[in-house]
């Protein structure tokens, strides 16, 4: 959302975001007043829809779920951890994979669906409290990136064997060190790079095309919206659902409170106060 409506949006126009809206009003008799949906709709309290472009939440969703995990994990974040690595990074059964901003939306996700795939998984995130959530959701190895005094002596610590998987979210000086340590033939699905989101000049670091060439590594960028036309977007999402009512994959929200403090709430997750999906509860 940062990079896109600073491209896209100028002053006045209403901010981009997902929401889980209810139906008040309808002269739409495939609606019924009260079911809710997933809109594109922007940060809107109400918006006006044809009904073209309103997504039904998962069939059979569970009374014991709250609706906004189609924000979350059963919805954009989750199935964005379920296609990068079933499409980019293939993790397989033994493999070591590396994600950042790991106890984030995605993050907690990807790491969560590599351990079901028997993979050991190290995580980075930014604070002390959230490497200890990390560890209670089965991550095997976790870091404070802000508190390391080496970020390569943190990765090799992790992993003194390399990376074969490495789902990235944040970009610069952080890649700069983790790309020096995949394995040959490793696979990286670049989802994020959130470290430049606020950049006005961009970064210049280390050239990786040797490093790509010579330890023949795969690196792919992808955008979820590719996707949610697609086969793998339900799938995902019935996936993860059965992973959650089996309690193998878990989840956390952190919630803010009232329409009016969007702003706020939006701002807090890219400053990190965020474990888990952040969501606005309006
Ligand atoms: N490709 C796609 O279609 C797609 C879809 C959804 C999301 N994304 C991307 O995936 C990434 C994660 O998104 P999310 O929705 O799951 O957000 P999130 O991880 O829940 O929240 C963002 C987190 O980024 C971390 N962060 C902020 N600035 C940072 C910096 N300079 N260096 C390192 N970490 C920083 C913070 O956690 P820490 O405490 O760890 O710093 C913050 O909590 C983002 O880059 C986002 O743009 C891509």
């Amino acid at each position: 959302m940062r990079p896109f409506s600073k491209k896209a949006l100028k002053e006045g126009d209403v901010m981009m975001g997902t929401q889980v809206a209810r139906v008040v009003e309808c002269k739409n008799p495939a609606f019924v007043v009260g079911d809710y949906y997933v809109a594109q709709s922007g940060w809107t309290t109400h918006f006006i829809s044809n009904g073209k472009e309103l997504r039904t939440l998962p069939s059979n969703w569970p009374e014991s779920l709250p609706k906004s995990l189609a924000l979350g994990a059963v919805g954009y974040p989750g199935v964005t951890a379920y296609v990068g690595l079933k499409q980019i990074c293939e993790p397989k059964p033994g493999e070591v994979l590396l994600v950042n901003s790991a106890a984030g939306a995605v993050g907690t996700i990807v790491g969560q669906i590599a351990k079901i795939r028997s993979c050991k998984v190290v995580g980075s995130t930014g604070s002390d409290e959230k490497v200890a959530y990390l560890k209670e959701i089965g991550f095997d190895e976790a870091f404070n990136y802000k508190s390391v005094t080496s970020l390569d002596e943190a990765l090799k610590k992790a992993s003194p064997e390399g990376y074969d998987c490495y789902f990235e979210h944040v970009g610069g000086k952080f890649a700069d060190a983790a790309l020096q340590q995949m394995k040959d033939f490793g696979r990286i699905a670049v989802c994020g790079c959130i470290s430049s989101y606020n950049d006005s000049t961009p970064q210049t670091g280390p050239y990786i095309q040797p490093l790509i060439l010579f330890k023949q590594l795969r690196m792919e960028g992808f955008l979820i919206s590719h996707y949610e036309d697609k086969p793998i977007y339900e799938e995902a999402q019935k996936q993860l659902l059965e992973w959650i009512l089996q309690g193998k994959v878990k989840y956390h929200e952190h919630i803010t409170n009232g329409f009016e403090n969007m702003p706020s709430g939006f701002i807090g997750m890219l400053n990190g106060q965020n474990t888990g999906k952040a969501i606005i509860k309006a």
